[in-house]
């Protein structure tokens, strides 16, 4: 589906968003009928609150509440709080917010409009709106279908979204922009100094593999890794049923990563981009890799196997290695990886690693603009030593747990060591119930925060 704004229409429904302070001299100003019926009506501008009024030809004017800056806090994306409950038409934005917010109000109503239709016919909104004035709506219309990508990625179940899959819906992005792709496929992992993946991915029905897009002439030089684990079965280590319910989003990384690059190449960023997703299914069969296996990675280091469980970081780790070796500007790698990260933050922030303190304020501050809540976490060297296990370099699982979300990126960065830069976000990628733009299921979460951010983190 594509998402996009209505084209301009003379008959379009005026559409009032207000604070609930600008409420009573609103109502004042309106017409007698118009007045007595929004007082009729208890229209107060809470956010959500929709307030439609009837004229000769239809609905003459409609009003959404804004609420107030506390109710506001409380949330993101409010006009499409609203937007959901408005009647079908075609309406036309009126408000007194800056422009940056009407800009991030427009991409709510945007991404209101996503509906995951591929196994069942789900009802439309029928309420559609006018570019309004001032924004740059070709750019919101690309950054929202860039987070489509994403989720309609998480939601696809791992029966149609293995490994063979998640490369079709890589060449497909890559056949849009004219960016190159190869692939690495099962046994050619093990030739081409892969092993981890291999290994990680061999107990499944389909090869496990490497995708690897590059687009992008000149500029800087910036490699997106996403983890690509299309479901998580624990392995030998086998999850639980309940842990196992939801591990068709474990290769949400990948889906943050694509969404991401489509972004950054439908709004033609002048930067040299490489996209590396390893794509595998953690399997349990015969030839499962085991607990206690010590494996060699691509960088050479040897990786001592605790937990199966622990997945995401081997085959990342080989991703990561091939990324560090043309020694880019800047890595970002994006993952599902520790429930730990959960724990600490929930599913709504996006927790993420960098040692740069300006990378990190680019980020953070371009996440609130954009209303795609990120949050600092330490790169911790102390706990350098929780990855060591004594018998191998790294331990992919330390026992006890303390730091889940730190050891893991920890884990990751020791595979960075030729890039100036390297940024990982640890992402949950579920919105576990509906919420304004954000219906249940597969979200990416970052992307929009790191559009915005990468240019002043680039040097552009
Ligand atoms: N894919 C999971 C992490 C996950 C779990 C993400 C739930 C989102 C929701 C990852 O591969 C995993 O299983 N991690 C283990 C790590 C542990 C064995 C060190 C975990 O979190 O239990
Ligand atoms: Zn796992
Ligand atoms: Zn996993």
């Amino acid at each position: 589906m594509t998402l996009a704004f209505a084209a301009p229409d003379s008959a379009a429904i005026p559409l009032h968003l207000l604070d609930e302070g600008e409420v009573p001299d609103w109502i004042e100003a309106q017409s007698a009928p118009i007045r007595a019926w929004a007082k009729a009506q208890g229209f107060s501008g809470a956010i959500g609150q929709v307030l439609t009024c009837p004229g000769d030809e239809g609905i003459a004017l409609a009003a959404v509440g804004y609420g107030s800056a506390r109710s506001r806090a409380r949330g993101r994306f409010h006009l499409a709080a609203g937007a959901a409950r408005l009647p079908t038409g075609i309406y036309a934005l009126t408000c007194t917010l800056e422009n940056d917010l009407v800009e991030v109000e427009a991409l709510g109503w945007l991404l209101a409009q996503y509906r995951f239709d591929t196994y069942k016919d789900q009802s439309a909104m029928g309420a559609a709106l006018i570019a309004p004035e001032g924004i740059d709506a070709a750019r919101i219309e690309k950054i929202a279908n860039g987070e489509a990508l994403s989720r309609t990625l998480i939601n696809t179940p791992a029966s149609d979204m293995g490994p063979p899959d998640l490369e079709a819906a890589a060449r497909d992005v890559a056949a849009e922009f004219g960016a190159s792709i190869k692939v690495t496929t099962g046994e050619d992992l093990l030739a081409q100094n892969y092993p981890l993946i291999h290994t990680v991915g061999r107990a499944a029905d389909s090869e496990a593999r490497l995708i690897d897009i590059t687009w992008g002439e000149d500029g800087p030089r910036l490699t997106l890794v996403g983890k690509g684990v299309c479901f998580d079965t624990g392995g030998l280590n086998l999850k639980p049923g309940a842990s196992m319910a939801l591990m068709k989003k474990d290769m949400g990384g990948a889906a943050a990563v694509l969404g991401l690059a489509h972004m950054i190449m439908a709004t033609g960023m002048p930067v040299q981009l490489r996209v590396l997703i390893p794509a595998v299914e953690n399997s349990v069969s015969g030839n499962a890799f085991r607990p206690g296996d010590i494996l060699t990675a691509r960088k050479g280091l040897t990786v001592e196997i605790n937990n199966t469980d622990a997945e995401g970081r081997l085959v990342l780790a080989d991703a990561l290695a091939l990324a560090d070796e043309d020694q880019p500007d800047l890595i970002i790698s994006m993952a599902t990886l520790p429930g730990a990260a959960r724990v600490a933050v929930g599913p709504d922030l996006a927790p993420f690693y960098v040692d740069d303190g300006d990378l990190a304020s680019a980020v953070e501050q371009a996440a609130a603009v954009q209303a795609d809540p990120v949050w600092r976490m330490p790169f911790h060297s102390p706990y350098e030593a929780m990855i060591e296990p004594g018998i191998a370099d790294l331990d992919n699982a330390p026992k006890g747990g303390f730091a889940g979300s730190i050891t893991a990126a920890l884990f990751l960065r020791r595979f960075v060591t030729e890039t100036p830069n390297y940024m990982h976000f640890d992402i949950y990628g579920w919105q576990p119930s509906d919420a304004p733009a954000r219906p249940k299921g597969g979200v990416a979460q970052g992307t929009r925060a790191l559009l915005a951010a990468l240019p002043e983190m680039l040097g552009l």
